[in-house]
């Protein structure tokens, strides 16, 4: 097992604050060593240890991999035309996922995997080396066992949605899905998954049915998670709140109940702008909560219908300028937030015992990241010590 320098940083972020400046432990001239699959030296570049390898810096700025927590990547078909009536002005409601869901039924388990497997490519090339993979477009018992196999290929972070939409085949019989969902097909899921989420939102489950998935998942040994308050006002956040989810996802129309209730709770907040983006909707205030003491993450969402994109740059872009993040609370949000969301302490920051998973960004600070919007800044990344991507 071989150690890498990674030196010449020009500005680091290690999100560890008694690292350096501000809340995103900013230093210059800074220098990393990693090894096997940690960090385990930080400080002045000048001061640098040898190591085996080296990865000159040339004085970019380096920041922790993103964490992206929220993604459903297990899909087949795309739902461009239904992107393309919404942008004449069609609504977006939950219905649309009972497209993907016959397209994903009818596909092959090895078209499954390469067309998920692309898209986690995709995602670590633009910086991702931490990724929550989500099921619910198979919404039969062993349509969400073959989702969550293929989900299980890329990521420890599976996620069991099989409470995403009521299938047709159970149109009107709603109680008898979420029965189904909380019982056989969690028996059958939760081997395979870290977590269970459910939509609850107008058009998909009401609080009663999350309650009842939710409480079983948490029974079964899972971690908790709430596509909440989406659509519309409702009970999401407060159910997720109730249940201590990691993460209450979306959060678009919240009352000022819900944003008392998450900053008084662990439940993260996590923006996805990637959904109002390409749904047309209003976007919530990021800055709203974070003056309320909420912790904030940024996912993709990335998924066929409402969000395709897998590109967190563009997610931190739209935070700062629609959401009122600054650019740094954005990308704390998409590296340190991501982590909390997931529950985990060894990602999302660059200090010693972390894990060895960076970004060299091609751009001399992390603000470049808003203030560059759609150019590629990603020079090269390094996930688990090795270097993954290099692009420079
Ligand atoms: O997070 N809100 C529910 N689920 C997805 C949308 C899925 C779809 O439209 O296919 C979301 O936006
Ligand atoms: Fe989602």
């Amino acid at each position: 097992m071989t150690s890498l320098l990674l030196d010449r940083i020009g500005q680091l972020v290690t999100n560890d604050p008694s690292l350096g400046d501000g809340p995103l432990g900013l230093r210059r001239d800074a220098a990393l060593v990693l090894h096997a699959g940690r960090v385990v030296w930080v400080g002045a570049s000048a001061d640098a240890p040898a190591a085996d390898r080296r990865l000159d810096a040339e004085g970019r700025c380096v920041i922790p991999g993103f964490v992206d927590s929220h993604t459903h990547l297990v899909f087949a078909g795309d739902r461009a035309a239904e992107f393309a009536a919404r942008m004449a002005g069609r609504p977006y409601a939950a219905g649309g996922i009972a497209t993907t869901v016959a397209a994903t039924r009818a596909a092959s388990s090895v078209d499954l995997r390469s067309g998920a497997a692309a898209l986690a490519e995709e995602a670590l090339r633009a910086g991702t080396t931490t990724i929550e993979v989500k099921s619910g477009y198979g919404l039969t018992v062993a349509d969400e066992v073959r989702c969550l196999e293929v989900a299980g290929g890329l990521t420890g972070e599976t996620t069991f949605l099989g409470a995403h939409v009521v299938p047709p085949e159970y149109a009107g019989r709603s109680d008898d899905y979420t029965a189904l969902v909380a019982g056989e097909m969690l028996s059958a899921c939760a081997p395979l998954a870290r977590w269970a989420d459910v939509f609850c939102d107008r058009g998909a489950f009401d609080a009663d049915q999350a309650r009842t998935v939710l409480s079983a998942a948490r029974v079964a040994g899972l971690g908790l998670r709430v596509h909440a308050n989406q659509l519309g006002p409702g009970p999401g956040v407060a159910l997720a709140v109730e249940l201590d989810a990691a993460s209450a996802d979306h959060c678009t129309h919240l009352s000022d109940a819900d944003v008392d209730l998450l900053g008084d709770s662990d439940t993260v907040a996590t923006l996805l702008p990637g959904a109002e983006f390409a749904t047309r909707a209003a976007y919530p205030s990021g800055r709203r909560l974070l003056d309320a003491g909420v912790t904030v993450a940024l996912a993709s969402d990335c998924n066929p219908g409402s969000s395709y994109t897998t590109n967190l740059p563009f997610c931190i872009a739209v935070a700062v300028r629609e959401m009122g993040l600054t650019p740094d609370e954005a990308v704390w949000a998409a590296t340190a937030g991501g982590a909390r969301a997931l529950r985990r302490s060894d990602v999302g920051h660059l200090a010693v015992g972390g894990r060895a998973d960076a970004v060299v960004l091609d751009a001399p600070r992390h603000l470049h990241l808003a203030y560059r919007p759609g150019v590629p800044l990603v020079h090269s990344v390094v996930r688990g010590g090795d270097v993954v991507v290099a692009n420079g």
